[in-house]
């Protein structure tokens, strides 16, 4: 579904991503891990279209999406659930949704999603009302996905979901990606919590110093004893 290869991506004289390839196939659910400064959130704009890359492909579903505007991305099925979720802080929960399904223009499937949110957010039908800025750090982060998945997206990219959320808000949001994978979602999903990525993804890239050092199941990178040497910064 999303071909990634030997990707380079600079910001004036730094280059943040050297040479990164990655693939993710349809139904996969994909981690990039990393510590801070790896290169995971430029992969992730470079695939969005946010950000311009130096050399490198990208394929979605067979066609080159280098050089394409992040609208045309998200309208061709790329979802980015960027690091500081952004929702719209001043509209409410029920206005944030609707942004997000802009590109549905049947109001009873409209309605039908809204539906299916509450399912899988049953917070965001309590909070309908409420301004987004209102919202608990977790809370924002259930709506900036929910947001994401109203669009229908053919692959949910997701940076750092669970950044800054308290530990039991934590698992809420890894059992939310674990229930969205199980229901079809693909999911390219950036960590800092290695243990539990490991836990729930199919495939993982150990990104460093802008380049996949490493690659495989969760089994693979974990009797490899790479992980500990790059977190403990051998
Ligand atoms: N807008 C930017 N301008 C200049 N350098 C940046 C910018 N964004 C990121 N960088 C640098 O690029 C490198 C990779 O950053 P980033 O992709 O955000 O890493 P990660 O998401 O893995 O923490 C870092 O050295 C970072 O300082
Ligand atoms: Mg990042």
């Amino acid at each position: 579904m999303l071909h990634v290869e030997n990707l380079k991506v600079r910001y004036g004289a730094i280059t943040a991503v050297h040479d990164v390839s990655l693939e993710v196939k349809e139904g996969e659910l994909v981690a990039l891990i990393g510590v801070n400064g790896a290169g995971k959130t430029t992969t992730l704009s470079a695939i969005a279209g946010v950000v311009k890359t130096v050399s490198g492909s990208i394929y979605f579903e067979g066609q080159s999406i280098v050089g394409k505007s992040p609208e045309a991305i998200l309208k061709l099925g790329v979802a980015v659930v960027p690091e500081q979720r952004d929702i719209f802080p001043s509209l409410t929960v029920e206005e944030n949704l609707h942004m997000g399904a802009f590109s549905r223009h049947n109001h009873r499937e409209y309605l039908a999603d809204l539906k299916e949110t509450f399912i899988l957010f049953p917070i965001l039908e309590e909070r309908f009302q409420q301004l987004g800025g209102t919202l608990s750090g977790g809370e924002q982060q259930q709506l900036a996905i929910a947001r994401s998945i109203m669009a229908h997206p053919k692959l949910l990219v997701l940076d750092e979901p669970s950044l800054g959320l308290a530990p039991k808000i934590v698992d809420q949001i890894f059992s939310l990606i674990v229930t969205l994978r199980t229901r079809g979602s693909t999911i390219l999903l950036v960590e800092q919590n290695v243990n539990r990525t490991l836990d729930i993804a199919d495939r993982v890239y150990l990104i460093n110093n802008g380049r996949v050092e490493i690659q495989g199941t969760p089994d693979q990178l974990r009797s490899q004893g790479a992980i500990k040497d790059i977190y403990l910064g051998k």
